[in-house]
């Protein structure tokens, strides 16, 4: 089966990249932060402190769930797709990807995914931890001022209240606790290709990893 892995900080475009790169190679999409969302979710709705690592982990035997293709997550059967989204799940979800216990607990769940099926899996660690040998390795990047007004732009039609420079800060405070946590950080493989989008639009950036997957696979992988 083949994996191709899509790493990069927050907001840099890399879910909706990465859906519409596996839509164009017939591959099925793992979105891993919506795994992590998830967790927090829990945690949150069970009155637990992120930020109490064990008590974080006495959840997980609670806790299924389950990425469906049309893109609907479920969180014990119930549909949490929007509420994962939530500013408190956003102000939150750092603290328990920073959490060792997860994060052994999901990268499970990952390489599982890639069993049976080939997968464009999008997250932090995914060439370098989850699947260091992964077929194709993207670090898609975008400069955060851009990355920011894409954000921005975003919670506007969502109708989540905020600032532009609230969405820059709160990027960079995410950046930087992933990238600086000891377990797992976010950081770009020795080998895998780095696609900046700062200037890219969707489709132009999706035309790039395909063309460097076919070009790493030697295969016609589009359509
Ligand atoms: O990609 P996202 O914004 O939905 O990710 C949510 C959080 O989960 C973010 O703080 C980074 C973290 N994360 C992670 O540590 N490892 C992954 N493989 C995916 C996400």
């Amino acid at each position: 089966m083949v994996v191709v892995a899509i790493d990069g900080p927050s907001a840099a475009g890399k879910s909706t990249v990465a859906k519409g790169v596996a839509k164009r190679i017939g591959y099925v999409y793992v979105d891993t932060g919506a795994m992590y969302r998830c967790v927090t979710l829990f945690a949150l709705e069970n009155n637990v402190d992120c930020r109490k690592d064990e008590e974080v982990v006495k959840l997980l035997p609670n806790i299924q769930i389950e990425l469906c293709v049309d893109g609907r997550v479920l969180l014990n059967g119930k549909d949490v797709t929007l509420d994962i989204r939530k500013q408190e799940v956003v102000a939150n979800v750092s603290f328990v990807a920073a959490n060792k216990g997860v994060r052994l607990f999901l990268v499970d769940l990952q390489r599982k995914m890639a069993d049976d099926k080939s997968i464009v899996m999008d997250g932090r660690d995914i060439g370098t931890y989850v699947f260091p040998n992964a077929d194709v390795k993207i670090f898609q990047v975008a400069d955060v001022k851009e990355r920011a007004k894409r954000r921005y732009k975003e919670n506007l039609l969502k109708g989540i209240e905020c600032t532009l420079e609230f969405v820059e800060q709160d990027l960079q405070r995410r950046d930087y606790i992933d990238s600086h946590r000891e377990f797992a950080p976010l950081t770009k493989a020795d080998d895998a290709i780095e696609v900046d989008t700062s200037f890219m639009t969707i489709e132009e950036s999706i035309e790039e990893i395909i063309r460097i997957i076919k070009n790493k696979l030697g295969d016609n992988k589009d359509e």
